[in-house]
């Protein structure tokens, strides 16, 4: 029988439907709002990705197993009787919360988070977020004092309203900064820190396993999407990476068994998957804009459409001085500066509107590439990285992106890695085996030596950094 994977995303859900023969299709996929506000307010409705959820799955049909990732670190507040939603969901890319991390960088906590949870103190985890909701939301008060407020993130609503069992698994956990990397554990003194009541966070199950059932079909596998990617990249060995390109960059590098332990370099350990009480971990890079660069570029009407950044005559923008750099949002790895501004440099009269987008695009692979350095300097990455993602289908992207991490980049034929993944852990929680449906793979190796591109990129980024955007 078949296999079901929803993949439920920044921008859209999905459901993959993995048929006996190994044939793979997507069957359904919804759009959801993003609901922009004040102080960088990014929220989703979780009604209506409950409700996008469901058709997915019905058109999905009936299947022997289901799995469902989820968008990492976004979280919301619901009563934990009736699980019904009391807050909107707050986006991994709300930036409401800096002014408490800010606080909390002034007393010197972030030598606990960066102990307990391998992670730097940042708004994009839940940890600031789910306090917010306590502190910000009037119904939360209220269930706290009748125990039945649940904090959490959208995996564990999106599992309790669907089967009934509230669990979150321990990826999804590991992105909240409340989650003992070590022990997989919630921990009391981040809880504490923090300000969240550990009996109101869901418990923490491996990423294989009961998730209860849904129309009789069980739900065995949930985990965050990065994580789904690269299982469904295949990645399984220490050194093995992988980058998604959709709304952000994430690059995710295995490091087997070890935590890889690296504050200083700003390179998150993370948790790749947990199968019964085995845990492998993997380094977490990423990039905040990415496909939201490219949106904004098109926003602007510098260029006409998408195919007008595919190609681009003579020398590349950075060659002529032209820099831009990406921080739309801030810059995460391994820089960890929300408030760093995006920036422009280098114009002169004879600019013109291509060389501006041109100059966004190799800022994009630039940033990629920075990401990519702190990694191999820090583990011994493979020499091909596997990508996915909207913007490898841009052929300027990926041979600029191969020439400055000066590695050889592999496409697969296939798109969906993330439903893929998903599938892959939901399958082999009932024993299957599922492979990748062939497709036409392509590598792209590095041209032109660019380590000058990067020390002058670095000396923009320096620039970004000083330059407060909030
Ligand atoms: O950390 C956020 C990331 O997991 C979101 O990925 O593909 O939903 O934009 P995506």
């Amino acid at each position: 029988m078949a296999i079901v994977a929803i993949d439920q995303g920044t921008t859209s859900t999905r459901a993959l439907l993995v048929a006996d023969d190994g044939g793979a299709r997507i069957v359904h996929s919804e759009k959801h709002r993003q609901i922009l506000g004040a102080d960088g307010r990014v929220e989703h409705d979780p009604e209506e990705l409950i409700a996008h959820i469901q058709t997915c799955l019905a058109a999905a049909g009936k299947a022997e197993a289901i799995g469902i990732d989820n968008q990492g670190e976004s979280c919301l507040a619901w009563d934990a009787m009736t699980g019904e939603a009391i807050s909107p969901v707050i986006v991994w890319q709300d930036a409401r919360t800096m002014a408490e991390i800010e606080k909390l960088k002034s007393a010197g906590a972030e030598t606990e988070t960066l102990t307990r949870a391998g992670l730097p103190l940042d708004a994009y985890f839940s940890a600031t977020k789910l306090r917010w909701l306590l502190d910000h939301v009037p119904a939360a008060g209220d269930l706290l004092k009748q125990r039945r407020l649940r904090l959490g993130t959208t995996d564990a609503f999106f599992l309790q309203r669907l089967t009934g069992t509230c669990a979150t698994d321990a990826t999804t956990a590991s992105r909240t900064s409340l989650m003992n990397l070590a022990t997989g554990e919630w921990d009391p003194v981040l809880c504490d820190l923090f300000g969240v009541p550990m009996e109101t966070l869901p418990p923490i199950r491996p990423t294989i396993g009961e998730f209860g059932t849904i129309g009789g079909v069980p739900v065995t596998a949930s985990m965050v999407d990065q994580q789904a990617a690269l299982y469904g990249h295949g990645c399984r060995n220490t050194g093995d990476a992988k980058i998604t390109f959709g709304t952000g960059a994430f690059a995710l590098a295995l490091t087997g068994s070890e935590i890889l332990r690296r504050p200083d370099q700003g390179l998150l350990p993370t948790l790749a998957w947990q199968f019964g009480g085995e845990r492998t971990y993997a380094v977490d890079g990423g990039v905040y804009n990415a496909g939201s660069a490219v949106d904004w570029l098109l926003k602007l009407g510098l260029v006409p459409d998408m195919a007008a950044l595919n190609r681009f005559e003579g020398v590349p923008a950075i060659a002529r001085e032209l820099v831009f750099v990406p921080a739309l949002s801030g810059l995460a790895c391994p820089h960890w500066d929300r408030g760093a501004a995006g920036l422009w440099l280098g114009m002169g009269l004879e600019t013109t509107p291509a060389d501006l987008a041109r100059s966004v695009i190799e800022g994009i692979a630039l940033r990629t590439a920075e990401v990519v350095a702190t990694m191999a300097g820090n583990i011994t990455l493979d020499a091909r990285i596997s990508v996915d993602g909207g913007l490898t289908r841009n052929p300027y992207f990926l041979q600029f992106l191969a020439d400055v991490t000066g590695r050889e980049l592999v496409t697969r034929g296939f798109d969906e890695l993330t439903a893929f993944g998903c599938a892959a852990f939901a399958g082999r929680a009932v024993g299957r085996d599922l492979e990748l449906p062939p497709g036409a793979t392509t590598v792209v190796a590095p041209g032109q030596d660019s380590r000058e591109y990067c020390e002058r990129f670095a000396d923009a980024v320096a620039r970004a950094k000083s330059w407060r955007r909030v």
